[in-house]
């Protein structure tokens, strides 16, 4: 399939949006939208500005990862000048949109694996990188970086074939990746209006985690715990039950769901 294109006017033509997505800019190829969007964030520009490539060549993933992002699949940074409360919610709001458009778009039903990978039928289908800039109680920026696999041919992708999967792959044809932004952008600017006026998607967030109930392998930093997932706190982080009964709070980190 050619591809279709990601330009800023085909994106901004039919959105829905009132600010997000509304000053976009587009690279065909790129290092990292999040690098990219943080230096943007730095010199002001305005909240919502996104960041869009075709192709990265050097795309970050959480935990140090590397990101593959070659053509075909959709990478993308979003700027927000959030309050510092709202931080631990940008998680929860990124998994959530993803879900949703991926519901809107495909027909396919999705799920969070804790903190924030989406997944379909128990395989990665986006990636959600958030980098933030805070100084004391001010948050000078935050960055979503979201790499959602959209039209991937997993085969060509030995290394992460087993454990990846593609919106094209899991509906057996393609899907124009401009529908896929425009209904991102909006699920977004929806889920981050809520949070601005007050209201919660926590619950919401939870309710759609694939890890909850599971026996799991976490890392937190260099350390490793081993457990039940039992919860998740309203502030984002997962409370594991450990072997001996003590349950304990990891903030940050990476689980694995032991089967
Ligand atoms: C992960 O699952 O480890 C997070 C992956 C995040 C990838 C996206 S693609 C757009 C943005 N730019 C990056 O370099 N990373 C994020």
């Amino acid at each position: 399939m050619t591809e279709d294109t990601l330009s800023p006017a085909s994106i901004t033509n039919g959105l829905e949006t009132r600010f997000i997505g509304q000053n976009i800019i587009y690279y065909q190829s790129v290092t990292s939208t999040n690098d990219i969007a943080k230096l943007e964030a730095q010199r002001g520009a305005t909240e919502g500005t996104i960041i869009i490539a075709d192709e990265q060549t050097a795309g970050k993933g959480r935990i140090k990862r590397v990101w593959l992002s070659p053509k075909g699949t959709i990478a993308l940074s979003a700027i927000f000048y959030p309050h510092i409360t709202l931080l631990p919610s940008l998680i929860m709001m990124a998994s959530l949109a993803v879900v949703h458009t991926i519901t809107a778009t495909a027909n396919l039903t999705a799920q969070i694996k804790w903190p924030n990978d989406v997944l379909i039928n128990g395989k990665k289908v986006c990636g959600i990188l958030i980098e933030s800039d805070v100084k004391g109680s001010n948050t000078n920026y935050a960055v979503i970086g979201i790499g959602l696999n959209v039209n991937l041919k997993l085969a060509d992708l030995p290394e992460i074939a087993l454990t990846a999967t593609s919106l094209s792959q899991e509906m057996g044809k393609v899907i124009p990746r401009i529908y896929v932004v425009q209904r991102l952008l909006a699920e977004l600017e929806r889920l981050y209006l809520i949070l601005q006026s007050g209201g919660s998607i926590y619950e919401e967030w939870r309710d759609r985690l694939v890890t909850l109930g599971k026996e799991v392998k976490a890392t937190a930093g260099d350390v490793k715990y081993e457990g039940t997932a039992e919860s998740v706190d309203p502030d984002g982080s997962l409370l594991l039950r450990q072997p001996g009964g003590k349950l304990i709070k990891i903030i940050a980190g990476d689980v694995t769901l032991r089967e």
